[in-house]
């Protein structure tokens, strides 16, 4: 798989990444067995990136990672985020509790350091210089090795990169999300890689979207606008013209829906999701897609479609 670089600090992952998040939360529930047998499928198609968060089930998905990666941990880099307080979700980036969490983040992943370290959400009670100067010490001590940003906007972005290098923004980006667009011309003056996250735009690029009737009641699609019932028959329609691009191209329709991601930027990651083996199979493959200008065009074209708005993190 081609390799990527992520910041100016020496950050290598594969083209395509794995997002964890759906082991321990947002898609009900998982089966730890399989989701363990995804990570490693993914490990062995040559992903290198994997992401994850003490959100993501306050631990018990840092766990799951872990222990799925604790025979490879020297061939991979694992990503984590800090920021929240679990009572109430409320962001929470004050360094005391910076502190307790990453060292707990250590525990439950295993490892003696965090390939990267995000700042998960904007925290508008604590000072940016704060986070970052406590995120630093974690470099300082070798148990970090980088630092990244994830749902937060231009100033803090620069306000961080001017404590301590950011490697990485991670961003919600994909072809029915493209808001994040906004934040290139600063990435590419400072140098900073971008990690796009929810790049199937939560599934509903998979090929399997089905209406929001059909999930589990705590499965986050019941709040996100894409599934509104009126906009999910156009959104729909949107992806009906994407399949007719891929199937041409002999694709399904998420290799495509991250391909074009692929080509949209020299330095961005896709960490798709999928707690299935099979279907992270399918896509790695799209690591070898190439597009066109005109396909990539068509599909640019598509995304203006898209009704309804992204949710925030
Ligand atoms: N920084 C943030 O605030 C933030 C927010 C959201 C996500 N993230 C990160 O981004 C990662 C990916 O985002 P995501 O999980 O929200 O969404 P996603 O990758 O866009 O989509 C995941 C959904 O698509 C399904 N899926 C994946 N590949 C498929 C395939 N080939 N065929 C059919 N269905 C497929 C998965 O189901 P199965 O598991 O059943 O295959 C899951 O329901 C997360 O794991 C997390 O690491 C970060």
């Amino acid at each position: 798989m081609q390799q990527r670089t992520l910041g100016q600090q020496g950050l290598t992952a594969s083209a395509l990444g794995y997002g964890a998040m759906g082991t321990t939360f947002a898609y009900g529930p998982g089966d730890d067995t399989e989701s363990i047998a995804a990570i490693r499928a993914a490990h062995d198609l040559g992903v290198t990136h994997f992401d994850t968060a003490e959100l993501y089930g306050w631990g018990t998905g840092e766990r799951l990672l872990g222990a799925a990666l604790a025979p490879i941990r020297d061939d991979v880099t694992i990503a984590t985020k800090f920021g929240f307080t679990p009572e109430t979700y409320a962001p929470n980036s004050r360094p005391e509790h910076i502190r307790q969490v990453v060292d707990t983040s250590l525990r439950n992943l295993g490892t003696d350091s965090i390939d990267l370290l995000y700042q998960h959400v904007h925290d508008p009670t604590v000072p940016i210089e704060d986070v970052v100067g406590t995120m630093q010490e974690f470099v300082q001590a070798g148990k970090v090795r980088y630092l990244g940003l994830s749902n937060t906007d231009v100033e803090q972005i620069r306000r961080a990169h001017a404590v301590h290098p950011i490697s990485v923004l991670q961003a919600e980006y994909s072809v029915f999300s493209r808001e994040s667009e906004a934040f290139f011309p600063t990435v590419d003056e400072l140098g900073i890689g971008v990690v796009a996250y929810s790049p199937l735009a939560r599934g509903f690029l998979s090929g399997a979207v089905r209406p929001r009737s059909a999930y589990a009641a705590d499965d986050i699609r019941h709040q996100l606008e894409w599934w509104a019932p009126e906009h999910f028959d156009a959104n729909v329609g949107v992806t009906t013209g994407l399949t007719e691009i891929a199937e041409a191209k002999g694709l399904r329709l998420s290799q495509l829906a991250l391909a074009w991601i692929l080509a949209k930027r020299d330095d961005v990651v896709p960490i798709p999701g999928s707690r299935n083996p099979s279907r992270v199979a399918e896509n790695v493959a799209a690591g070898d897609v190439e597009l066109t200008e005109n396909e990539v065009a068509r599909i640019d074209a598509l995304s203006r479609e898209v009704r309804g708005k992204r949710a925030m993190g």
